[in-house]
């Protein structure tokens, strides 16, 4: 089925269906996820993208009245993708329950990756139909121009996140913010590089961090000042195993309940 005549129109109509979907339960997973969120450069990045799919839906609506679809009706496919957005929700709100909130903003992320991860394809998908020249390509043109930038800093931010908060929680060296929202990464690749580099800018913070416990924080260990990649290096680097006063270790044991503030500070932001 490689021209328009075997097109199927009634998959073409699911996958929208199931696209509006998947933007209004991402508008519900955002909501939640913010609720468990505790690091504060990954608090602002989700309130971007909660208003950012709020966008999306409407867009998504401005397209089905264009199309002259019911933004209403209901599918057996569409009704599958609410209940996994149903489900994502209840994990983070289970995670909350259990009060630990550095393990909940984890789920969180996760939840943000799965939810993304069918968001991005939807989106791929509608791109292959505008190349298509379907009916209604012109229509979904736009509305994909608006969002496809959206979606991939979506998926692939978050995914770092994700790595880094994981490798945080393991008492591993970790980078947050992570590597692919420093440059800013918007493809399947520049995240794989985002992510081969990241040993490297550990390598880089990590001198920092040596030089601040040193005494001789105001350089980078050989006398010149800091270059402004040093800079974020060392803001960056999170966790070190042989972690210095005021960062979490592997042996955190029990502690007094700890104020957002101090877990911002933990999480070295
Ligand atoms: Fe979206
Ligand atoms: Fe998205």
């Amino acid at each position: 089925m490689h021209n328009r005549t075997h097109l199927n129109q009634a998959g073409v109509n699911e996958l929208l269906y199931q696209a509006l979907e998947t933007e209004q339960g991402g508008v519900k997973v955002y909501t939640t996820a913010l609720q468990c969120a505790v690091n504060k450069d990954l608090t602002k990045e989700w309130k971007e993208y909660l208003q950012q799919t709020e966008n999306h839906v409407r867009i998504l609506q401005k397209v089905f009245e264009r199309l002259d679809l019911d933004p209403e009706a209901q599918t057996p496919g569409r009704a599958i993708v609410r209940h996994i957005g149903g489900a994502l929700v209840e994990a983070m709100e289970l995670a909350l329950r259990n009060g630990d909130r550095d393990k909940a903003q984890v789920v969180a992320a996760e939840c943000v990756v799965l939810a993304e991860t069918k968001d991005h394809q939807n989106w791929e998908l509608i791109g292959e139909l505008i190349l298509n020249k379907v009916e209604g390509a012109e229509e979904l043109r736009q509305a994909h121009e608006e969002v496809e930038d959206e979606e991939d800093e979506h998926l692939y931010h978050t995914a770092g996140w994700t790595r880094e908060l994981w490798l945080h929680s393991l008492g591993l060296p970790a980078l947050l913010p992570p590597p692919e929202e420093e440059k800013d990464v918007k493809t399947a690749i520049a995240a794989a590089r985002a992510k081969q580099g990241r040993k490297k800018m550990l390598r880089a913070a990590g001198t920092h961090q040596r030089a601040k416990t040193s005494g001789r924080s105001k350089t980078a260990g050989n006398g010149r000042s800091r270059t402004r990649r040093q800079r974020t290096s060392k803001k960056r680097l999170s966790t070190r195993p042989s972690a210095s006063k005021g960062t979490r270790t592997k042996q955190s044991g029990s502690r007094a309940p700890r104020t957002r503030r101090s877990q911002n500070k933990r999480l070295g932001v």
